[in-house]
């Protein structure tokens, strides 16, 4: 997807791969391509990225000292329109390598606490960056969920993104589980489609 067609960004962070939240994602993206937009997978796992070391080296720019996979990730995230974040729940939140993800966005929280070169409430931005949440968890139980939730709200606030919507599949286990919860995949294909109709 090139930075000029109009598009989704969606950050995987399931490390398997046609897992529950993986085939949900698809789903959420098929809807948004039968609007006619493009997609583009970021998978954490993929990327070789290292975990953020606490230097607090970009309170002096708001730049990450560490050279790795983040380094183009970082603008391409900001100056996406539209994000969806899939995640299955591990012992309550998101995956390790997915947190490490988000962590190495502290980056981009020196801009707004620290150098305050970065507004993310403002009106303008938010109305152009939208995020959309998946999350799959083996639990039935709703309190389950909502660290992960938490967590990525909080991620999604900090960047600057206004929290369009969510899909909590729940009662999923194995890998196969969703491919017989017709119901949640179409869930998903809607969500996905009207998400960029928003
Ligand atoms: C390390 C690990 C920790 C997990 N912790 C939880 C948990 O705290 N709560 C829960 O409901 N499910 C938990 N699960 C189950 C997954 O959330 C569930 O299997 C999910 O469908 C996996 O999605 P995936 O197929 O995309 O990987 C855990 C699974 C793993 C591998």
């Amino acid at each position: 997807m090139s930075k000029t067609e109009s598009g989704v960004i969606c950050i995987l962070g399931s490390p398997r791969r046609e897992g529950n939240t993986d085939r949900l994602a698809s789903e959420f993206l098929k809807g948004v391509e039968s609007k006619g937009y493009h997609s583009r997978v970021i998978i954490p796992t993929e990327l070789d990225i290292s975990w953020c070391d606490g230097s607090n080296q970009c309170f002096r720019d708001g730049l990450c000292i560490i050279r790795d996979g983040m380094n183009e990730i970082y603008e391409e995230i900001l100056e996406a329109s539209h994000l969806v974040i899939a995640t299955p729940v591990y012992f309550m939140g998101p995956p390790g390598s997915l947190k490490s993800f988000i962590d190495r966005f502290q980056a981009v929280w020196a801009r707004t606490a620290i150098l305050k070169t970065f507004d993310p409430d403002d009106e303008l931005w938010r109305s152009k960056h939208k995020a959309f949440v998946i999350i799959a968890a083996a639990s039935e139980k709703p309190n389950m969920i909502r660290p992960t939730r938490s967590i990525l709200k909080a991620f999604l606030n900090i960047i600057g993104f206004t929290y369009a919507g969510e899909l909590i599949a729940t009662g999923l286990d194995r890998r196969g589980d969703v491919l017989i919860r017709e119901d949640l995949l179409k869930k998903a294909y809607e969500a996905g489609s009207c998400f960029v109709g928003s």
